[in-house]
């Protein structure tokens, strides 16, 4: 018996010792020692043995099995180490490969315009106001005098939502707003997006961008109009800078103006810009109509006011010398990458 023992502990050493697996180490805890396992099954055939033999086999099979079980354990600590050293290595991260980039965005050259302007307007005090994009029919065009059957409807068509919703063809409707829920005196401007159903080419885009601004305080005239637009010009294009107001017809100013200012590439000279005229067109303005002021419950006699709008766009093309609008819109970043 004492042989058999001494047997079964070499062998299960050295196949312990062989073992490069978890998973065989735990074969191998299970071929000796488990329930069915070869030192089990000497244990529960010890009623077998003489008595006077019991206790010294006992005593062995107890310290084989725990020789066994050192080892196992020694082993399957080894092994797991490497496992784990192993599994480490395969995982590993290359950090010479290259990183994915971050794009970083850019302001786009009709924010960088408008945030130019409103800083020049808020700087000689006037407010910024806000309207919707969707507007009532009356706030777009009726109040500003233009009835349903005005001519200057058809050329600022527009998308309807129904009869008496549309997308805003102008920022002049916020005008309207501004004077029916604020006190008097108003100083204010408004940029944002207008729409109208114009077919896409190189200078016409469904949608664009308006500034407004409106003043309203008693005794405004033609000249706090004049001095204020010419003040604008003079900051936007820089001090050399001559205006001239052109008549023009608008329904919802009377008189209706609109200022050129001389070519800020050619400074006045002549050049493609301009079309050789020396004169930029920049803006429609005018003294704010009767029938307007009175639309919005203000009185016309004690009070009077100007307004002007610009288109930013033509702005920005003017500015950075792009000629064609549908850049603004088409997000290249070969083209934004520019600004
Ligand atoms: N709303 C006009 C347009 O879209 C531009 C304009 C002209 C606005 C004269 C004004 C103004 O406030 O006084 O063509």
């Amino acid at each position: 018996m004492q042989e058999k023992l001494k047997e079964i502990q070499a062998l299960a050493l050295s196949e312990i010792e062989k073992a490069t697996s978890s998973a065989e180490v735990e074969e191998i805890r299970v071929k000796y020692l488990g329930k069915k396992g070869e030192l089990t099954i000497i244990l529960r055939g010890m009623k077998d043995v003489s008595p006077e033999e019991r206790p010294l086999v006992g005593k062995m099979v107890n310290e084989v099995k725990a020789v066994l079980e050192e080892k196992l354990e020694a082993v399957a600590k080894e092994i797991k180490g490497k496992e784990k050293n192993e599994k480490l290595a395969n995982e590993v991260i290359d950090i010479s490969l290259p990183g994915k980039k971050a794009r970083l965005g850019k302001r786009h050259p009709l924010d960088l315009t408008l945030e130019n302007m409103k800083n020049i307007f808020v700087s000689m005090g006037f407010t910024i106001e806000e309207g919707p994009e969707i507007e009532l029919d009356r706030y777009n065009f009726e109040a500003l005098n233009i009835p349903k059957n005005h001519p200057a409807r058809s050329e600022q068509d527009t998308f309807y939502i129904n009869d008496n919703l549309v997308l805003r063809t102008q920022t002049s409707p916020v005008q309207v707003r501004t004077m029916e829920k604020q006190s008097l005196p108003i100083k204010m401007i408004s940029p944002g997006k207008v729409y109208r159903s114009d077919d896409v080419d190189a200078t016409h885009s469904p949608i664009f961008y308006q500034m407004e601004g409106l003043v309203i305080d008693k005794g405004v005239t033609f000249a706090d109009l004049k001095g204020t637009l010419e003040l604008f010009a003079k900051k936007m294009f820089g001090e050399k800078v001559k205006t001239k107001f052109r008549p023009h017809h608008f329904p919802f100013t009377e008189p209706s103006a609109e200022m050129d200012a001389t070519c800020f590439v050619c400074n006045g000279e002549g050049c493609k810009v301009c079309k050789g005229s020396g004169w930029i067109e920049i803006l429609g303005c005018g003294m704010v109509h009767p029938e307007v002021l009175r639309n919005c419950g203000i009185d016309p006699e004690v009070y009077s006011g100007f307004a002007f709008g610009f288109g930013v766009d033509r702005m920005v093309m003017l500015k950075y010398g792009i000629d064609d609008i549908r850049l603004l819109y088409e997000s290249d970043m070969r083209f934004l990458d520019q600004f």
